[in-house]
């Protein structure tokens, strides 16, 4: 008797299962994702060789585990490997995200061109171009496309009968959209498909030691498309997105087993595909020569390393009873509650006034570490003073106007001051001990310690 496939439904939009079909999701409440998902046959679990890299799995004592590092393969790219956590891990596979034209296939290009350089074997598959199309990519990037394996396939079974001659170090996969595999019958692009490839894959890459990088498209808000469940079962997440200046990629990993999360890594897209940004403060910094009431510059933490950013503050007078309140790139939510401190302790009152913030360069605000310099710039919007181009400050604010010290504190004004800025004001529990060279500082504890500051300098 043949054995009956399993099924179960799955949101298409969060990844979310239940049992039966329903038209709401209710995890994420979106409408009419629930789609019936095949599950694979168990039968490929069979196959002697389980474990990781091909390695029978055994019951082992902690204190009995090998401490020697991951094995990383070097891409060359500073960026690029810092933002994976060092490299790129033996075995790991590496979900690439971004939208369509973000520079997923250049940079995946680029990347093993300098891999296969230092004598790894790498094997290119893309089942969305034709191989004329990537050759002619390659020629115009300028890479060495003698060592590069190329190999135009959708189906999961016969890239890995090729994997299995081949033995390449590394393999792309572009896209998992259009791969398909024969564990599920619907079709390619498919919740079901992807997530069966998918695991596939990740299976495979463990077995044979071999690192994948699988590239994924993203949907209108950054999501990655299709099941949610991609990211759970790949090692790590990376997303390439475009800054608000057309030029810049950003690459960001949202989740990876081998490395810290938030990580970024800055290129620069050209004529000769993307290139290492070395300087990402200097990216975010290109000021106007005159200086404008409002703007204030700020050392934010992202991942392992300072970046100085811009943020911008408007205030003007409400025409309507119900003024507006926006933020770009920061939270609202803490806009808002930065905005009642000022009127509370500090004595500024905003109530009437239409307020809105901005980051520049289309950088996204997830610490609090930017609260001091938001207020600042809300007051010199206000007011119409402009905070001279020579100051950088940061610091967390607290409901009582206090003023709290940020982690890496040395390290943002060690950034600040290599950036050519000269006054500093920061949180009190972050005066450094040791000098920083041509930075002169200014350790508040209130918010309208930090006001007066400003003043006295
Ligand atoms: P691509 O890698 O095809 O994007 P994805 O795989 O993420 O869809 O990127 C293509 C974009 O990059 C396209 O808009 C053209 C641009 N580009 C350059 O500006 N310079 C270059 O050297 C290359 C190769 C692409
Ligand atoms: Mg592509």
């Amino acid at each position: 008797m043949a054995k009956k496939a399993k099924t179960a439904y799955v949101c298409t939009e969060c990844g979310a299962e239940y049992p039966r079909w329903g038209g709401q999701c209710t995890a994420c409440g979106e409408w009419n994702v629930i789609k019936e998902v095949r599950l694979g046959s168990d039968t490929k679990h069979s196959s002697g060789k389980i474990g990781y890299a091909g390695v029978q799995s055994e019951v082992k004592l902690l204190s009995n585990v090998d401490l020697a590092q991951a094995e990383r393969i070097s891409t060359g790219l500073v960026e690029f490997d810092r933002v994976l956590g060092g490299g790129i891990v033996r075995g790991s596979v590496v979900l690439i995200g971004g939208a369509p034209g973000a520079g997923k296939s250049t940079i995946l290009l680029q990347v093993i061109a300098k891999v296969a350089s230092s004598g790894f074997s790498v094997l290119y598959v893309s089942g969305e171009e034709s191989l004329q199309q990537i050759a002619e990519r390659a020629h115009r990037l300028g890479l060495d496309a003698g060592t590069i394996k190329m190999l135009a396939e959708t189906s999961v079974q016969r890239i890995s009968d090729c994997v299995d001659v081949e033995k390449p170090d590394v393999l792309i996969i572009d896209s998992i959209q259009v791969m398909h595999t024969v564990d599920s019958d619907s079709a390619p692009g498919s919740v079901s498909q992807v997530r069966e490839s998918a695991s596939y894959l990740t299976q495979y890459a463990k077995q044979n030691n071999v690192s994948i990088f699988v590239v994924g498209h993203v949907t209108k808000d950054q999501s990655l498309a299709g099941p949610m469940t991609l990211s759970h079962i790949v090692d790590a997440q990376v997303v390439l997105s475009t800054t608000d200046d057309a030029r810049y990629r950003v690459l960001r990993s949202d989740k990876n087993r081998f490395g810290s999360v938030g990580e970024l890594g800055f290129f620069a897209m050209g004529s000769a595909g993307l290139k290492e940004v070395k300087n990402p403060s200097a990216m975010f910094l290109s000021r106007s020569d005159k200086p404008s009431s409002g703007s204030v510059v700020t050392v934010l933490w992202e991942g392992t390393r300072p970046l100085l950013v811009e943020i911008q503050a408007l205030v003007t007078e409400s025409q309507y009873g119900n003024p507006r309140r926006l933020a770009v790139g920061l939270d609202q939510n803490r806009l808002a509650m930065l905005l009642a401190v000022l009127s509370r302790h500090a004595g500024v009152f905003t109530a009437n006034d239409e307020i809105y913030a901005n980051v520049v360069g289309g950088i996204k605000v997830t610490e609090t570490a930017s609260d001091l310099a938001i207020l600042v710039g809300v007051v010199s919007s206000l007011k119409d003073r402009v905070v001279p181009q020579e100051f950088v400050i940061f610091g967390e604010i607290g409901l009582n106007g206090e003023i709290r010290p940020v982690a890496n504190g040395y390290a943002r004004l060690n950034e600040a001051a290599k950036h050519g800025f000269k006054k500093a004001i920061i949180p009190k529990a972050n005066a450094p001990k040791m000098l920083v060279k041509g930075l002169s500082i200014s350790a508040v504890s209130t918010v309208s310690e930090a006001l007066d500051a400003i003043n006295d300098f």
